[in-house]
């Protein structure tokens, strides 16, 4: 275990690698943020965010939870969203779960597990939309790992579903939305390709929130 006082020494370390590479580079991002990137995947501390992809700090705009879940009512997730879109204009929402992710896997056994038990019913609900084609693999880590994705996919609906998604995309045509599985074996993300303007198209039948009609 790295000890406590270690990661003040690593900070140290950390901020002069940084201003050998640029001297500005603190001053330089204290000034403002301006990430192209907003990034929705889970806690687990497998997953960093920026890490996997390569960006640097000022880069990646990030919100982590249990099992990468989008849920309408919490209100931390939907500010993340609202500031992401509105405020940072961000280009690109990314909704990251990752194979054998704990949160799924305990949304998939049956148990009593206290505080938990409504964020995985999230998880439960996606299961159940999806129950003829997962109760068919018989594989328990398949049928988990298809669960990760569908979740995935289900939380990309969830945010095409805020009126601040539709409403900006409508105006200016971004942000656009993606969806991402971490493969934990090997650290590769694999892109989905959720098809983003089809499934806005299908949303809006039911979902409409730009006050201005079918749009797409
Ligand atoms: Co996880």
């Amino acid at each position: 275990m790295t000890s406590y006082e270690q990661i003040f020494e690593n900070n140290k370390k950390w901020v002069a690698s940084k201003l050998a590479g640029d001297a500005q580079f603190f001053e330089r991002l204290a000034k403002d943020q301006q990430p192209d990137y907003l990034y929705i995947g889970c806690s687990d501390s497998r997953v960093p965010a920026n890490e996997i992809m390569g960006l640097d700090a000022g880069e990646l705009f990030v919100h982590r939870n249990i099992a990468n879940l989008v849920n309408s009512i919490d209100l931390n997730v939907m500010s993340v969203i609202n500031y992401a879109v509105r405020q940072l204009g961000v280009k690109h929402i990314i909704v990251c779960g990752h194979y054998n992710c704990g949160g799924v896997k305990a949304a998939m056994t049956a148990q009593d597990l206290g505080l938990l038990n409504p964020w995985l019913r999230n998880i439960r609900d996606v299961y159940r939309l999806h129950q003829e084609e997962l109760d068919n693999i018989q594989d328990n880590t398949q049928r988990t790992n298809r669960l990760v994705e569908l979740n995935v996919q289900e939380q990309c609906l969830n945010v095409i579903k805020t009126a601040v998604v539709q409403q900006s995309y409508l105006a200016k045509g971004y942000p656009t939305v993606h969806g991402w599985v971490y493969d934990l074996h090997n650290g590769l993300l694999v892109d989905l390709k959720i098809d983003f303007e089809g499934l806005l198209h299908e949303i809006q039948r039911i979902y409409d929130l730009t006050g201005k009609g079918m749009q797409f």
